[in-house]
């Protein structure tokens, strides 16, 4: 794919590079503080939050380590089904452990929900989301959502992690997939 190739998926930037370390900065610092004297474990969700989760991490000044988690997701549609699928578990054993889930963007909340109850079940001493991106407007079901990078509108976004069917992860930018690229039904 060429850059020009890249750049013509994009309908609009919605939260350019600068104005998105910004706020990661930001978020490393407040986590900072309210963890500080504890030992933090970040569980990224594969593969959209690794982008997030490596620049997040750079901001942290506590001790703290990283383990990844892939659940199934919409595939190459847009929507989610709901149906939630764990493909790779975490390496590690959280229980009594201080355990922040690090997302990309949560939109129905549905995986996110499902992921939650997965690991309080596992008995973590505490357990927080930290989310780059939200659509509140997407919301099916209640998540509580510690820390969020965005609010954004509900449309479909990639760059920065997200994708749409696995392409435009590496976008240094977050951008609105052009609606003519949107399958039909979605
Ligand atoms: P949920 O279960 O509907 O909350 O979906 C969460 C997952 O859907 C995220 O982790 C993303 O992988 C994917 N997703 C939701 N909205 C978008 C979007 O606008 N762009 C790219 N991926 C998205
Ligand atoms: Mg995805």
């Amino acid at each position: 794919m060429s850059a020009a190739e890249l750049q013509r998926a994009v309908g609009e930037v919605l939260i350019d590079e600068t104005t998105l370390q910004r706020r990661i900065a930001t978020l490393g610092d407040e986590i900072s503080n309210d963890y500080t004297g504890r030992d933090l474990l970040l569980v990224g969700v594969l593969k959209g939050a690794v982008f997030f989760l490596a620049d997040l991490m750079r901001h942290l000044t506590v001790p703290c380590e990283i383990d990844f988690m892939a659940i199934s997701s919409y595939g190459a549609s847009t929507d989610s089904s709901g149906v939630v699928r764990i493909l790779k578990d975490l390496d590690i054993n959280i229980e009594g452990r201080d355990v922040l889930v690090v997302e990309d963007i949560i939109d129905s909340g549905l995986t996110l929900s499902y992921l939650m109850r997965n690991l309080e079940a596992r008995g973590p001493a505490s357990l927080e989301i930290c989310a780059l991106l939200t659509k509140p407007d997407r919301r099916e079901i209640d998540v509580p959502v510690r820390y969020v990078g965005f609010e954004i509108p509900n449309r479909f976004v990639i760059g920065y992690g997200l994708d749409f069917a696995e392409r435009y992860r590496n976008l240094p930018y977050v951008g609105v997939l052009d609606p003519a690229l949107v399958p039909e039904g979605s």
